[in-house]
């Protein structure tokens, strides 16, 4: 199970990246805009500053902020030019799975996000999207169940061999974490903090407690 950091902090990736738990990055225009970046130049430089930190198989999915089909392969296009291991991420629009369609074709590689039904899924993988990015807790945001729909979208892939990977999106609580391991998902991406979050156990800190106490109690 890949565990991708949901950040542009590059902070954060080297807190990842110790923890030995970085697999890969994912961002999008609201992570980027909390960076001190403020043009597109300044973006994409911030990207190849990430990309220097990853390595092996490891990726990072830059957003396009176009909207239209021109302009997102156009963004597209630059974007994979950054470095090769940048991933272009589309949203799952008309104009969107279009583009992915086209930058497939060309050998780019594509995320493509924003998907919350088993039918935008499905676009995604004829689009030929190397992730696809449920948004699980978004969904379950809205009182339905974000993990129905990720356990859904890997019956529909498994059924046809369609090859692009699940990258569960929006993961908020471990819960989470430990629900796609159990349905098998490629990745997950989430803050850091979630993976963290895995580790905590009071049954962990009173047990490491009573063998300190009983250790020093006894040996000097
Ligand atoms: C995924 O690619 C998105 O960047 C992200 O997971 C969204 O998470 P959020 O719903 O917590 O903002």
């Amino acid at each position: 199970m890949k565990f991708f950091i949901d950040t542009a902090n590059l902070e954060e990736i080297h807190e990842a990246r110790s923890l030995g738990m970085l697999d890969g990055i994912t961002t999008n225009p609201s992570l980027i805009s909390k960076e001190s970046v403020s043009n597109q130049k300044e973006i994409r430089s911030h990207y190849l500053s990430i990309c220097h930190l990853l390595k092996n198989e490891e990726d990072i999915s830059a957003e396009v902020i176009s909207t239209n089909y021109e302009d997102m392969v156009k963004e597209g296009e630059e974007l994979s030019l950054v470095h090769p291991r940048i991933i272009v991420k589309i949203p799952m629009t008309q104009d969107g799975i279009k583009s992915i369609n086209f930058l497939s074709k060309k050998g780019i590689k594509t995320n493509c996000t924003l998907v919350f039904s088993e039918g935008q899924s499905i676009l995604a993988a004829k689009s030929g999207a190397y992730y696809v990015s449920p948004f699980i807790g978004r969904i379950d945001d809205i009182s339905y169940n974000g993990l129905h729909l990720i356990k859904n979208i890997k019956k529909i892939y498994e059924n046809y061999n369609f090859k692009t990977r699940i990258l569960a999106a929006s993961i908020r609580t471990p819960l989470h974490i430990i629900e796609c391991s159990k349905i098998g998902i490629y990745a997950v991406t989430s803050p850091i903090q979630v993976i963290k979050n895995l580790l905590r156990n009071p049954l962990t800190d009173i047990g490491l407690d009573k063998f300190m106490k009983d250790y020093k109690n006894k040996i000097i």
